[in-house]
């Protein structure tokens, strides 16, 4: 085809042509396809050097009229594209501030922990401290130092899960109670003392309606110098109607523990029925004598109550399994 027809045909086709470039990318390629240095433009422009002057003449004006159509609605065409692409890129972007907000669901502590949190407190009101021991004991800690004989049943392997850890350390084993905490802490602090112990203790139960083998208890152990079973007593009714309320009947009941002397049960009519709520007594001067106290100087009231009981009392919840069964259906219940 004539230079001159080419020219004008592409004068013709450019308009429409850039008006259709739908993005940056696409007019860019038109843009070099059309102005480029292997465009027609640039082609007929090198050849203008081999033509006679009147034609060249005539050429130019097309070729400057092909440019000044050509360039400024590119400029144009690409400055609507980028607005187009701007305004997607926002929209794309933009936070509906109207729709209902994705909130997260809020956790909740555990039911056994409120309780044990809730017992603690009730202490901590009357002057005690907490602490925790660890979950991993020893044989002298767990059953020695609280003066149990060498051939308590509580030791044997029936009840008593003892962890392997080589004849380096013989006697290790997942505690019984959180008592072996009293001789700890005795051992680490003189008197006076006043602390409360929550913590997750192991038995070889099996898991049925009533026992797990692993359960929670707080310990309490107050020691002094003129600590006597009226101040044990006195302190666990105000316990036990701070946590049940006052409408409650309390009675102690004697019982054997080896670490006690004289030990009990406190046993609470609640909601008419009567329910072993924790067992109690006075520090044995032999367990003094374990952790380093003059037995002639000081005495001392001990307690250890049962906290996945009082959660279950607290609730009315009749299967200790509940609460070991993550199903969020049960434990949502306890908010
Ligand atoms: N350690 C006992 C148990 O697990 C509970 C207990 C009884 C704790 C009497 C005490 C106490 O501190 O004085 O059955």
């Amino acid at each position: 085809m004539e230079p001159a027809a080419t020219l004008d045909r592409l004068v013709a086709d450019a308009p429409h042509r850039i008006a259709a470039a739908a993005s940056l990318d696409q007019l860019h390629r038109l843009e070099t396809e059309l102005l480029g240095r292997s465009s027609v433009i640039a082609e007929v422009k090198r050849s203008l050097g081999g033509i006679d002057p009147e034609r060249r003449r005539a050429l130019g004006r097309l070729i400057n009229q092909a440019n000044t159509l050509i360039g400024p609605a590119i400029l144009a065409r690409r400055a609507e594209l980028e607005r187009i692409e701007t305004a997607a890129a926002l929209a794309g972007d933009a936070v509906d501030v109207t729709l209902p907000g994705r909130s997260g669901e809020q956790g909740t502590l555990h039911v056994i922990r409120q309780v044990m949190d809730e017992i603690v407190d009730i202490f901590v009101a009357l002057g005690y401290t907490v602490a925790t021991g660890p979950e991993a004991e020893t044989d002298w800690y767990n059953f020695t130092a609280l003066n149990f004989k060498p051939d308590h049943p509580a030791r044997a392997e029936t009840d008593t899960m003892y962890l392997d850890y080589g004849e380096a350390a013989e006697g290790v084993l997942l505690r019984t109670h959180t008592s072996p905490m009293q001789a700890r802490y005795m051992e680490q602090h003189p008197p006076p003392i006043q602390v409360v112990v929550p913590g997750r203790v192991f038995r070889r139960d099996p898991l049925d309606p009533t026992h797990s083998p692993v359960f929670h208890q707080v310990e309490g152990l107050a020691v002094d110098t003129d600590i006597t079973f009226a101040d044990l007593k006195g302190t666990l009714a105000h316990f036990a109607r701070e946590f049940l309320g006052p409408d409650i009947t309390i009675k102690f009941l004697p019982h054997y523990f080896p670490f006690t002397e004289p030990s009990a049960e406190m046993h609470v009519l609640y909601r008419g029925s009567w329910l072993e709520l924790l067992g109690c007594g006075m520090v044995h001067p032999a367990v003094f004598e374990h952790v380093g106290y003059d037995p002639e100087q000081v005495t001392g009231l001990a307690f250890g109550l049962g906290a996945d009981r009082m959660a279950m009392v607290r609730h009315g919840v009749t299967d200790i399994r509940h609460l070991f069964d993550p199903d969020r259906r049960v434990l949502s219940q306890f908010r």
